[in-house]
């Protein structure tokens, strides 16, 4: 049982990488362009592969929620309440929220892009604080 929660909470980090790529990709493209673009195979292959984590990438976000709800299931009906997971657990669902919210949005804001990115990074930490 302890193993299976275990196993939810590395699925829930897992999913929580595979949104992260989007991002990172992006980021290495923009700052590795002329040398990626240099080799015609690995042009092609960074590319598609970065298209498809940007254009899933609110999909892997969906599945995070949906681990967490599981691990959770798991893990309150055998330790009870866990201060540092809920923590984490209710950045990622204002997260999740900031995300739809934006991909609604017409125009994405300064505002919205700072606040994605920078819960992204404070999750980051909250797993890391949970998990120690
Ligand atoms: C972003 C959300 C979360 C992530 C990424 C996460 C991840 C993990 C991981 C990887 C473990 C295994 C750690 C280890 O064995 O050392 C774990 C353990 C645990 N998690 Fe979470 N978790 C999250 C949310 C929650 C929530 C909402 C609860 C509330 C019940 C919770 C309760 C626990 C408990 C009780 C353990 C066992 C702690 C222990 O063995 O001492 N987690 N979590
Ligand atoms: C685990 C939860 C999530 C994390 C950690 C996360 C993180 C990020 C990060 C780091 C960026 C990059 C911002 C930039 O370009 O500098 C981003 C972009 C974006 N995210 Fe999320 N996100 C999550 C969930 C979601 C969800 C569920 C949605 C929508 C339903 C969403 C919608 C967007 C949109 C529209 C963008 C900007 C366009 C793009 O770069 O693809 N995010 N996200």
């Amino acid at each position: 049982m302890s193993d299976l929660g275990e196993f939810l909470g590395l699925l829930i980090i897992t999913s929580y990488g595979l949104t992260l790529l989007s991002f990172l990709l992006k980021w290495k493209y923009k700052y590795f362009k002329k040398q990626i673009n240099e080799i015609t195979w690995i042009k092609d292959r960074f590319t598609k592969i970065m298209k498809f984590f940007v254009k899933y990438h609110r999909f892997f976000g969906f599945a995070t929620v949906l681990f967490i709800l599981m691990h959770f299931g798991v893990q309150f009906s055998r330790y009870g309440v866990n201060i540092t997971g809920a923590l984490a657990a209710g950045l990622m669902f204002l997260q999740v929220g900031i995300g739809v919210y934006g991909f609604k949005m017409a125009k994405r804001s300064k505002l919205w892009l700072w606040s994605h990115r920078t819960l992204a990074v404070v999750i980051g930490v909250a797993i890391w604080i949970h998990i120690n």
